[in-house]
């Protein structure tokens, strides 16, 4: 075995970190109740703004994702009101777990693991099972690597003038093009271990002015995820409790590199990334879980007849140290998972997909080496000149 192997997350979370927001973080000694974090607060929300493509409130919690998820769910909903699902995937099922934890009752409209939520069957619950509160969704869900069309289910959703759309972005923003304000998506969740380049420990929501009519009506209990009260004490450049000090500065300075960069090009960045996997998984003989609409975020790949996906997972970690991810549930040992969200470029794409070669080989499958990475090549070449 080699002396050096180098670790590298390939992962839909946590990402590979921009080492100039991790410095920014490293050498900061801020108290957040002083005019500096607050200017540093405010100007990270803008920032926000920019990367969510909104003018809506976006408010940070310290806690992964799920947190403002849960939140998504205790600040819209009342006891006795309804909620409308669309699941695919293990992070769809969080919200019917999330649902049930609040009591609230839930029509779950659910697709197999690998195929979209059915729009138009969401679209029929909608017009005729209502009414509902709130409707949940993912933009892309990450365990099987599909995006879901939340500007169709917008678009029904837009209509209803006592519904709001909710949709789990984690792993869709700065990887997909969503328009919250175009659209009408009243609350995007995201989380700071995706295409924001910084470690966990962050989450987000935009709130639309829709959503937040129904958040002063809602009466679910809750406490530390209040959202009017994070919103009021946002204005200020403050937060209710003590925030995450260090990963607010971290993201500052990954959402300047991003709104440098361009948030389309770091977009497109994944959907050359997510474009050149497939195409150099088909050239290896693999076939892709997605069965149709595959996400820029991650690509969900089925392993070789006969071979269990640990295997290549292993393999590629214990060869390369990358670290890819294996399926969750029951897709575990059926597919691998290959992210491309945020801080990737296009060598980082050259070697996983070489790496990945010899890792097939070494599993058992029949690779033509170099025939992955040439897939990859002509996409890139396609795509970049
Ligand atoms: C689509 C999606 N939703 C929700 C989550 C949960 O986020 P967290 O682990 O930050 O709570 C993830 C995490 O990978 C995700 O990809």
């Amino acid at each position: 075995m080699p002396g050096i192997v180098k670790e590298r997350l390939f992962t839909p979370g946590p990402t590979p970190l921009l080492m100039e927001a991790q410095l920014r973080a490293l050498s900061a000694t801020l108290h957040h109740r002083t005019e500096a974090f607050r200017r540093l607060m405010k100007e990270t929300v803008a920032y926000l703004r920019y990367f969510y493509h909104t003018q809506n409130d976006v408010l940070i919690f310290a806690s992964s994702g799920t947190g403002a998820m849960e939140g998504a769910v205790s600040n819209l909903l009342s006891p006795g009101e309804r909620a409308l699902i669309g699941t695919a995937g293990k992070f769809g099922e969080r919200w019917v777990g999330l649902a049930q934890a609040y009591g609230i009752e839930a029509a779950v409209v659910s697709a197999p693991y690998g195929q979209c939520v059915p729009v138009e069957e969401m679209k029929r619950q909608l017009a005729s099972a209502g009414p509902f509160r709130a409707v949940f969704v993912q933009a892309t869900e990450s365990s099987t690597g599909v995006s879901h069309d939340v500007k169709a289910l917008a678009e029904a959703v837009r209509a209803l003038p006592e519904t709001c759309l909710v949709v789990d972005a984690i792993t869709g923003l700065g990887t997909t093009d969503l328009r919250p304000d175009e659209w009408g998506l009243d609350v995007v969740i995201g989380g700071s271990q995706k295409a924001t380049m910084i470690p966990p420990g962050l989450a987000f929501a935009s709130v639309s002015e829709k959503a937040w009519k129904f958040i002063a009506q809602s009466k679910l209990p809750r406490y530390y995820f209040d959202y009017a009260k994070e919103r009021k004490n946002l204005a200020n450049g403050e937060s209710s409790y003590t925030p995450a000090t260090t990963l607010v500065v971290a993201l500052h300075a990954a959402l300047s590199y991003i709104k440098e960069i361009g948030r389309e090009n770091l977009i497109a960045n994944a959907a050359l990334h997510a474009e050149a996997s497939r195409e150099a998984a088909r050239a290896l003989g693999l076939t892709l879980f997605a069965a149709g609409s595959p996400a820029n975020a991650v690509t969900a790949i089925n392993a070789p007849a006969g071979i269990d996906s640990g295997v290549i997972v292993k393999e590629m970690r214990n060869r390369f140290g990358a670290i890819i991810s294996n399926g969750q549930g029951t897709m575990k040992g059926k597919i691998f998972r290959l992210a491309h969200l945020g801080y990737y470029d296009a060598l980082d794409l050259f070697a996983v997909i070489a790496g990945l070669e010899i890792a097939l080989l070494k599993a058992g499958h029949r690779v033509q080496l170099g025939a992955g990475v040439r897939a990859a090549q002509e996409v890139y070449l396609r795509r970049q000149g």
